[in-house]
């Protein structure tokens, strides 16, 4: 007899999704740890740390308030747009209009799926490096659109192969869908790097999306540029801001879509049919996280640094030299040479049941993942060092 999982194959769009590669990691997660196993858990990139406190405490005087359980506006509460526009004013000196250039979503995933679903139509091809995170490749295929993976081994390279490709196709693309500090490469860009991105944009007539998922996790005195820097950027651009990981909100779903009001609009009409807004005790809280808490996104940032070099330096140790990040809270590690053919699923699996470590196996990040697994780097420092002991032990055996 068929399990109700197997049955919704038949679904037609459900076809077009495969099963999350990261499901037999985590399986495997579930089951060590059900026999009293210690896992170190580096594999999904899910903050460990505390939402900052006056943030929680705003939440719950919020929701005390019987005003704040009726339905929220769809596109945001006012208050909390004008404070995200404040913040890029302030961080990037950029202006935006809170109406027009600025809706607040659940989370940066739902203004991906969203926006595709909105601006991508049958057959229209969407550009994304890859490998990258799952939804900038399914929320296109379930748009239907047509997911173009242009290779990224360097910034430099991927607009050259982007050049190549308008020149080559017959018909341009309708959108590029790109997201640095990247994951999982952890590539980082300059702003340089936006103003061809737009360049070439506004030649040929393309929308862009910049996933700014990790915009305030870089490291070394690195800052990660906003694409809405770029002049005329607004023209062709939006850009997707979380709360997610610069205040450690993951759970609490708050994201914004910031600039071309063409985008904005569109998005704010399919939203209008599908949702009524965040919870809104969660926007005020919102709020005062986008106000007073730059110190705490410092100190988050900090945090992941560190971890960052405990865990380089140790893996240098266990004989697994991995290049540093300059920004993302990943490490992206070539697969050690002797493992490599198996392939990153299998190596993946390895590390789970031979070091109980677990990681992303880089193939659930597309076809060109295949070769890497990503660390995130999700627990403390002391436990990052005993991942690194335990991976040095199987790899000298
Ligand atoms: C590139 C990227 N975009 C978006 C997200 C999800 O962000 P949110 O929690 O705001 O939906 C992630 C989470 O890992 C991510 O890596």
């Amino acid at each position: 007899m068929e399990s109700m999982s197997e049955n919704s194959e038949e679904f037609y769009r459900i076809q077009k999704l495969p099963p999350y590669v990261f499901a037999v990691i985590n399986e495997m997660r579930a089951q060590a740890r059900a026999a009293q196993l210690d896992v170190i858990d580096l594999g999904m990139g899910n903050p460990d740390g505390a939402t900052p406190r006056v943030v929680v405490s705003k939440m719950v005087e919020a929701a005390r308030n019987a005003r704040n359980h009726r339905y929220s506006a769809s596109r945001g509460i006012p208050r909390l747009r004008e404070e995200i526009t404040r913040r890029y004013r302030a961080n990037y000196g950029v202006e935006l209009d809170p109406d027009k250039e600025a809706i607040v979503t659940i989370g940066a995933k739902d203004a991906l799926a969203h926006l595709l679903f909105a601006v991508v139509g049958p057959g229209d091809a969407v550009v994304s490096p890859n490998p990258a995170y799952p939804i900038h490749q399914y929320g296109v295929i379930m748009a239907e659109g047509h997911a173009c993976l242009l290779p990224l081994p360097s910034p430099a390279e991927f607009l050259n192969r982007l050049e190549h490709l308008y020149q080559s196709s017959s018909r341009p693309p309708k959108l590029i869908l790109i997201s640095f500090p990247h994951n999982p490469t952890t590539t980082c860009v300059d702003l340089d790097f936006f103003r061809e991105i737009i360049t070439m944009a506004r030649r040929y007539g393309t929308l862009v999306v910049h996933d700014f998922a990790y915009a305030d996790l870089g490291f070394d005195g690195y800052k990660p540029p906003s694409i809405l820097q770029v002049e005329g950027a607004k023209e062709v651009a939006v850009e997707i801001f979380s709360m997610s990981k610069s205040y450690n909100m993951a759970g609490w779903r708050v994201g914004y879509c910031l600039g071309n009001p063409r985008m904005i609009s569109a998005l704010a009409r399919i939203k209008s049919y599908l949702d009524y807004g965040v919870f809104q005790p969660i926007q005020i809280a919102a709020i005062i996280a986008l106000r007073e808490c730059e110190e705490e996104t410092r100190k988050i940032c900090a945090v992941y640094q560190k971890r960052r070099d405990i865990l380089v330096s140790g893996l240098e140790r266990a004989g697994w030299p991995v290049e540093k990040p300059r920004g993302s809270m990943f490490l992206w590690a070539p697969v050690p040479e002797r493992f490599r053919a198996a392939g990153s699923l299998e190596f993946a699996k390895l590390l789970m049941e031979k070091a109980l470590v677990a990681v992303s196996p880089g193939i659930g990040f597309g076809p060109l993942g295949e070769g890497y697994v990503r660390f995130a780097l999700v627990e403390n420092e002391h436990r990052i060092k005993q991942a690194t002991r335990s991976i040095g032990k199987f790899l000298k055996r």
